[in-house]
């Protein structure tokens, strides 16, 4: 049975912490789906950890279904958020409620994510209202990064922490089901979640939210650019993939890849009808002056 909103919200109720993880592919998926992760959430941040884009600007809605639909072959029991691109939610709600549902009719997620507080609740309001489960995210807003001046900490002032409560009881009164955190301080987060009836999710929003969210690939030591402050690298998948490349190419170079094992076998008497008597044979043909 697949994971629901409503076993979401049990969690917080039953004091059970929510581990979620992005991935953009089906391998991934089901790894994370066998571990008993119960959201996968497809992020944005494909663009830059898979795309090599440097913010998560320039991904498109083609490109995030083409990986959802990926996901979902991996998930059978993960809820499947879809994270919404940089505008496509927003230019207007009608907008934002047609490309909310092509996550749902073309990509078969359960649910989307975009990013805001009061700004978008409106919009969160006409989605959920469609039946479609939203997931808020206040706080650090990539997709506002040339706005907001750069990827910092939000909220860490009396008139910013009371903006960030304001916009996080906002995206729940307009009916989100949880609420993504981003760089918010831990005592603010802290204050957020006992405050908010649905889940808070943070990602560098310190230990009290009742679940975390990571890059996929910034745990596994895959994307080797940077290593945000919020992240933890629980394996060195980069090095065990240099390692694994390099012992490939010296095989390769040096004839002891591949062996019989990895090779096919023939009755080789089917070959002498294509035996030539010497090397002249294999040459071809040379017209005569
Ligand atoms: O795009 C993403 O991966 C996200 C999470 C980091 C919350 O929005």
């Amino acid at each position: 049975m697949r994971v629901t909103t409503r076993d979401i919200q049990e969690m917080k109720a039953r004091g059970e912490k929510i581990p979620v993880l992005t991935a953009y592919d089906y391998p991934s998926a089901k790894l994370l789906d066998e571990a008993g992760v119960p959201i996968i959430l497809v992020g944005d941040s494909l663009a830059q950890v898979v795309l090599g884009y440097d913010s998560t600007l320039p991904v498109t809605m083609e490109e995030m279904l083409h990986h959802v639909r990926a996901v979902v072959r991996g998930a059978k029991r993960a809820l499947v958020v879809a994270d919404m691109p940089f505008m496509s939610y927003q230019v207007d709600a009608s907008q934002a409620l047609v490309n909310a549902g092509r996550f749902l009719q073309e990509g078969s997620a359960q649910a989307v994510k975009l990013e805001g507080g009061r700004r978008v609740a409106e919009t969160v309001r006409r989605i959920t209202q469609a039946g479609i489960p939203v997931m808020g995210h206040a706080g650090m807003t990539p997709q506002s990064v040339h706005q907001l001046g750069g990827y910092h900490v939000q909220g860490r002032d009396a008139k910013a922490a009371a903006n960030l409560l304001a916009d996080a009881l906002a995206l729940e009164e307009a009916g989100a089901f949880c609420v993504v955190l981003e760089l918010v301080p831990a005592p603010l987060a802290k204050l957020l979640t006992q405050r908010l009836r649905v889940p808070t999710i943070g990602i560098g929003a310190g230990p009290d939210c009742d679940g975390q969210v990571q890059v996929y690939y910034d745990l596994l030591g895959l994307f080797t650019d940077f290593v945000p402050k919020h992240a933890k690298r629980y394996a060195a998948v980069a090095e065990t993939i240099r390692a694994a490349v390099a012992a490939y190419v010296a095989e390769v170079q040096s004839g002891a890849f591949p062996t019989e094992k990895q090779s096919f076998t023939m009755d080789e008497s089917a070959l002498t009808g294509l035996l030539r008597p010497s090397p002249e044979g294999l040459r071809p043909h040379k017209r005569e002056e």
